[in-house]
C-alpha cells in the first residue's frame, strides 16, 4: 500500500478540503494518506511515506512564506520521492489561467524556488464573503469587480472543479 504524505498551507481551510478530497480519491486506489499543516513545522523524519504532495493557497498574491521555507529546508527529501505541488487561488477560476503553465502565481512561485516538482496542479478556490473581516471583504470585492467576478458580500462562491481535484488524486496514485 502506497503511503502518501500531503502537506498543506491554508488560511481559511479550503486547501484542507481539497487535500481531504485528494486523500479520499487516493483511498479508492488503496493508498494510505497522512495530512499535515506546514504551519505546525512538520518534520519529515517523523513520517513514513512513499510519495509527497504539497498544496498551498494564495493570499494577496503570495503563498505563505512557510511554503518556500519548508521546500528549501527539505528539498533533498522531496527530490528523493515521487512528488507534486499544487496551488489554490481564485485567478484559476478563469479558463485561461487554470493550468500549471498558465497560472501566474504557480509560475512565479516556481521561479522563486529551486525545487522542480515532478507534477503540478492548480485549483480554483473559494470566496466566502460572510466569513471575511471588513478590510479583506472590501479588498476581495474590489479585486472581483476589477476581474469581473462576484461582488455580492452575502455570497459564498466555490469555484473549485472537484472533478479536476479527483483527476489530480488519480495522477498522484499513479506517480
Ligand atoms: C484576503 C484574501 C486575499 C486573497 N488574495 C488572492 C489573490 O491575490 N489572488 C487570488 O487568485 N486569490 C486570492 N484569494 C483567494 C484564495 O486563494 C481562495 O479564497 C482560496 O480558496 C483560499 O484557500 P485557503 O482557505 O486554503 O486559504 C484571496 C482570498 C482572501 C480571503
Amino acid at each position: 500500500m502506497a503511503r502518501v504524505l500531503v502537506l498543506y498551507s491554508t488560511t481559511d481551510g479550503h486547501t484542507v478540503e481539497i487535500c481531504k478530497r485528494i486523500g479520499e480519491r487516493l483511498g479508492t486506489h488503496g493508498a494510505e494518506v497522512q495530512l499535515a499543516d506546514l504551519k505546525d513545522s512538520p518534520r519529515l523524519a517523523d513520517y513514513e511515506f512513499d510519495k509527497i504532495v504539497i498544496g498551498a493557497s494564495i493570499r494577496y498574491g503570495k503563498h505563505q512564506p512557510v511554503v518556500s521555507e519548508f521546500i528549501s529546508a527539505n528539498q533533498a527529501v522531496l527530490e528523493a520521492h515521487p512528488n507534486a505541488l499544487f496551488s489554490v487561488n481564485v485567478v484559476a477560476r478563469k479558463p485561461e489561467k487554470n493550468t500549471p503553465e498558465t497560472n501566474p502565481y504557480l509560475q512565479k512561485f516556481l521561479k522563486k524556488i529551486s525545487w522542480q516538482p515532478q507534477n503540478l496542479g492548480v485549483f480554483a478556490g473559494k470566496i466566502d464573503y460572510p466569513s471575511l473581516g471588513l478590510f479583506d471583504k472590501q479588498m476581495i470585492r474590489l479585486i472581483m469587480w476589477i476581474t469581473k467576478g462576484p461582488t455580492d458580500p452575502t455570497l459564498t462562491v466555490e469555484f473549485t472543479d472537484w472533478d479536476k481535484v479527483d483527476e489530480f488524486g488519480d495522477m498522484v496514485a499513479g506517480m
